[in-house]
């Protein structure tokens, strides 16, 4: 496995697996991606020319898609339209890249017999009881609550049918939460983060009381890795390096982190319409089976880490925090 795809590589996530990848193999990475608002450029720079390039385009146009996984030995598809509030004010890009968009890239890998390994989330298995020991796991059945919980779900559906109907070489990862650099400041702990470091004030949802269980980014690109490595194909692996916290309790850190009395700018807005309570990963097949381990395992030394990123991005999340705070105001959040 030599040339590798990665769709969505100037994402947050699919960037950082760019550099993973760079690093930790010989790989060349072509990254195709259609450079959307959630995109990056920046976060490629400075790696190597001979290593990874760059194509601009859309994974659910197959005239940009075909010719590109033909010249591949292997894809990894991140591209998607990932942010929850913005699914609730407009499903319609949700639907036509991560479904259409998946079908595109599937239909190359089995013209072409391309390995496959599509990037997913624990959302596909709706929520848990905040009381409820439980975690899930790949046999839990898929329940999504979301409009974008429901276009992951879907294109999961249609990898594992067409490893099962064309033999396809596909894998399948569903993570959880992660956090890191390069994330967009619309998400949670980058919009607390940049509130904070503007003088702004913290935004909840609700009670805060609902939990999601946190990875840095750096340990999904290793897991993700390993999989395309080594994992077995037809396979799900959840991902997750038991990070359950409340929203509130990241919020406190953060917080202490920046150094606010407690709760002192804290505002309780409006809850997302059919909020997930609580997402937990049980990660013993990605463990057990290829011995896979985080190397983060301490959250709030990766969160100290990550506010030190935003403090010295400024340049990059400056730009986008107007209009993204707009929109959120616009909806009362
Ligand atoms: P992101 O929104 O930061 O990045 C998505 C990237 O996909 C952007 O660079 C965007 O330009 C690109 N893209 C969007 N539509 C495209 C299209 N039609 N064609 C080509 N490129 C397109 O997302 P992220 O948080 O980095 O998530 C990456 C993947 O990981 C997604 O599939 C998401 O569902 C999954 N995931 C995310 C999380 C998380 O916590 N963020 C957790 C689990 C799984
Ligand atoms: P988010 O980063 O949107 O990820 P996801 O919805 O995929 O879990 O939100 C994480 C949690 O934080 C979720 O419970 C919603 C909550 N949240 C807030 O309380 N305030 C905010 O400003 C945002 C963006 C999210």
């Amino acid at each position: 496995m030599q040339r590798l795809l990665v769709t969505g590589g100037a994402g947050f996530i699919g960037a950082n697996f760019v550099h993973h990848v760079v690093k930790h193999t010989d790989m060349t990475v072509t990254v195709l991606d259609k450079l959307t608002y959630a995109a990056s450029r920046e976060a490629l720079d400075g790696l190597p020319a001979d290593r990874v390039s760059l194509v601009v385009g859309d994974v659910a146009d197959p005239t940009a898609v075909e010719p590109l996984v033909a010249a591949h030995d292997a894809v990894v598809h991140l591209a998607a339209e990932s942010h929850n509030d913005n699914a609730l004010s407009d499903p319609s890009p949700f639907i036509r890249t991560n479904v259409l968009g998946t079908f595109t890239l599937l239909e190359a890998a089995r013209k072409h017999d391309v390995r496959f390994h599509h990037v997913s989330t624990d959302e596909v298995y709706g929520d848990l009881e905040l009381d409820d020991p439980a975690k899930f796991t790949p046999s839990t059945p898929y329940d999504p609550s979301s409009p974008y919980a429901a276009s992951k779900a879907g294109s999961d559906h249609l990898v594992r049918a067409w490893v099962r109907s064309f033999g396809v070489r596909a894998t399948i990862s569903n993570c959880s939460n992660n956090y890191g650099p390069w994330q967009h400041v619309e998400k949670f702990i980058p919009r607390q983060i940049t509130n904070l470091l503007s003088g702004g004030r913290v935004k909840l949802y609700g009670d805060g009381l609902n939990v999601r269980d946190w990875i840095h980014t750096e340990d999904h690109s290793s897991a993700v890795l390993a999989i395309l490595e080594r994992g077995t194909i037809g396979e799900t692996y959840l991902i997750g390096a038991d990070g359950e916290r409340s929203n509130l309790e990241v919020v406190r850190m953060l917080l202490r982190l920046l150094g606010h009395a407690e709760d002192d700018v804290v505002d309780h807005v409006t809850d997302r319409a059919g909020h997930d309570l609580r997402y937990a990963i049980d990660a013993s097949r990605l463990r057990d089976e290829l011995g896979w381990r985080p190397q983060y395992a301490d959250f709030e030394a990766g969160l100290a880490a990550t506010v030190d990123w935003y403090r010295e991005h400024e340049f990059w999340w400056r730009p986008k925090k107007e209009a993204t705070e707009a929109a959120y105001a616009a909806r009362g959040q």
